[in-house]
């Protein structure tokens, strides 16, 4: 199925100057030097334009926005911290984006209710801040947890490096407030964590990439602060070895066992040649690294983790194993595991893919897909690593060495459907966190439930009548 693009409009000098009228002349940006860094992002996969930037400051003023945009057939895409891999976050056609950055205070810090409302554009890391400072946790952790925001967060229902303790974003919220198509305000900002009044409606917008409303605030939920944390960084001979030794951990600290993140050898090779600052964790190479965090709000965990390696060790599964002996030694490991994104740009193209498969899948899949991968491109670099954990494998490919990058990259959808291909005899998922945004919208066509897909259509055609709201994202 070819791909509608949504017809791009050119902005009246007019519409522009009712559109800065909401915000104030300083939160509009017209500057084309000034609006580059809103529609470029961090994969450098798209170069999307706009002619303006509106940065509102205030759930009326989104709503505004959002009136005269119906009202004028104007598309506009929503934007947090611009990290989105999916290209979800792009102008594509010249729409106009719509910045909540802005939008960053905390509403309401309840620690007795175990609730933080905060704005959309709140910085990830600022939110994990403010429940530490109430001594509490949030939980939701990922490597761009600087710069992305909660609203992004949210849209996207980012996975992250806790989710097979915390789940996924959509578990992590019990209310919001969402600005729709047509400017109306949907007030779901319910801390109760009972309330059965009707239809989940607040959970329509989580995952919904921006095609059905503008998240402006958030009803966050809250988790005791850890008083106990261990890391290891761990050498092991293959996922299979991997695989036990979670069910290891899980025997031995339960609930306890907070990442579990899975590396190849190339990783480590890649991070170590290219990151700054960067070392390798261990005295010695291994085929697989797995680094896992066993976190708790009650007791010590350092004889649970040495049990763990221990038996580990005796039952072969484990090699090596070095534990970080201080926070600085901790949060080199997991400078290394922020790093990989960025460790593979040197290297040449990337084909990037984000599954999930059932936990007890992922060693055979590795297999399989590294398999058909090679038989596919000799050469090819398999570069799998993640969130084991959860069955989340970000099963990149870097390509052959001295291959000619754009050729390579221009093998992007054929190499998808490859591993893709294998995604399936799996019963996996082509997007596990990141979403489907601009990248994926084709291929979820041909790989979604016909039944599901309707009901997708007929929701964005219902929420958003006029196709404003992200368009040619997602459905
Ligand atoms: P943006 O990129 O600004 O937008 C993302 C999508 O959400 C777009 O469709 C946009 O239209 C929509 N959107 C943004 N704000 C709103 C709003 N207020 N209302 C409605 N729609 C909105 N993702 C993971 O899930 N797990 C990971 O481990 C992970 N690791 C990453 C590591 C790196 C180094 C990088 C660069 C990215 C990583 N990501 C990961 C991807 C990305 O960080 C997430 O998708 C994140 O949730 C995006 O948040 P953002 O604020 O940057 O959103
Ligand atoms: C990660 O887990 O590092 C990201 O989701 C994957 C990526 O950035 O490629
Ligand atoms: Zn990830």
């Amino acid at each position: 199925m070819n791909r509608i693009e949504p017809t791009p409009k050119r902005l009246t000098p007019d519409l522009i100057g009712r559109f800065k009228a909401i915000v104030g002349e300083k939160y509009a940006v017209t500057d084309p030097h000034d609006i580059a860094a809103y529609v470029t992002e961090e994969r450098m996969l798209y170069h999307g334009h706009s002619q303006l930037v509106l940065r509102p400051g205030s759930t009326p003023e989104v709503s505004a926005i959002c009136k005269l945009a119906n009202e004028t057939q104007t598309p506009l895409v929503p934007q947090g911290g611009n990290t989105g891999l999916v290209g979800g976050q792009t102008p594509h056609h010249g729409e106009v984006v719509v910045s909540l950055r802005r939008m960053d205070r905390v509403r309401d810090l309840d620690p007795q209710s175990n609730t933080m409302t905060c704005e959309s554009g709140m910085v990830l890391l600022n939110a994990q801040k403010h429940a530490s400072e109430a001594d509490r946790l949030f939980p939701l952790s990922l490597g761009a947890e600087g710069s992305c925001t909660i609203g992004g967060n949210l849209s996207t229902n980012a996975g992250g490096n806790t989710a097979l303790a915390y789940g996924v974003a959509r578990d992590l919220v019990i209310g919001l407030e969402v600005v729709l198509a047509d400017g109306r305000v949907l007030n779901a900002l319910s801390k109760l964590k009972k309330d059965n009044t009707g239809y989940n409606l607040h959970n329509l917008f989580i995952g919904a990439e921006g095609t059905l409303g503008i998240i402006t605030a958030a009803v966050l939920k809250l988790f005791p602060k850890p008083r106990a944390v261990e890391t290891a960084f761990i050498g092991l001979k293959s996922p299979k070895d991997a695989l036990a030794l979670l069910g290891v951990a899980r025997a031995e600290a339960s609930g306890a066992v907070t990442s579990f993140e899975l590396v190849p050898e190339i990783v480590i090779e890649f991070c170590v040649r290219h990151g700054s600052g960067i070392r390798d964790p261990m005295p010695t190479r291994h085929p697989w690294y797995v680094l896992m965090e066993l976190t708790s709000p009650a007791a010590s965990l350092s004889e649970t983790m040495e049990t763990i390696l221990s038996r580990g060790m005796e039952e072969g599964l484990v090699e090596d194993a070095v534990i970080a002996t201080s926070l600085q030694h901790r949060r080199s490991f997991w400078d290394l595991r922020d790093f990989v994104t960025h460790s593979q740009k040197p290297e040449g193209g990337s084909i990037k893919h984000d599954v999930s498969v059932p936990v007890a899948s992922v060693p055979e899949f590795l297999d399989k897909a590294s398999a058909a991968v090679v038989r596919f491109m000799p050469g090819a670099r398999v570069v799998p690593f993640g969130h084991l954990g959860d069955g989340n494998i970000h099963f990149n490919i870097s390509q052959p060495i001295g291959a000619d990058k754009e050729a390579f990259l221009g093998s992007w959808r054929a190499m998808n459907d490859v591993v893709h291909g294998v995604v399936a005899e799996f019963g996996g998922s082509i997007s596990a966190e990141h979403g489907i945004g601009y990248m994926k919208r084709d291929e979820l066509a041909h790989v979604k439930d016909p039944v599901a897909l309707q009901l997708m259509r007929q929701l964005k055609a219902t929420l958003d009548p006029n196709g404003i709201l992200n368009p040619g994202k997602v459905v």
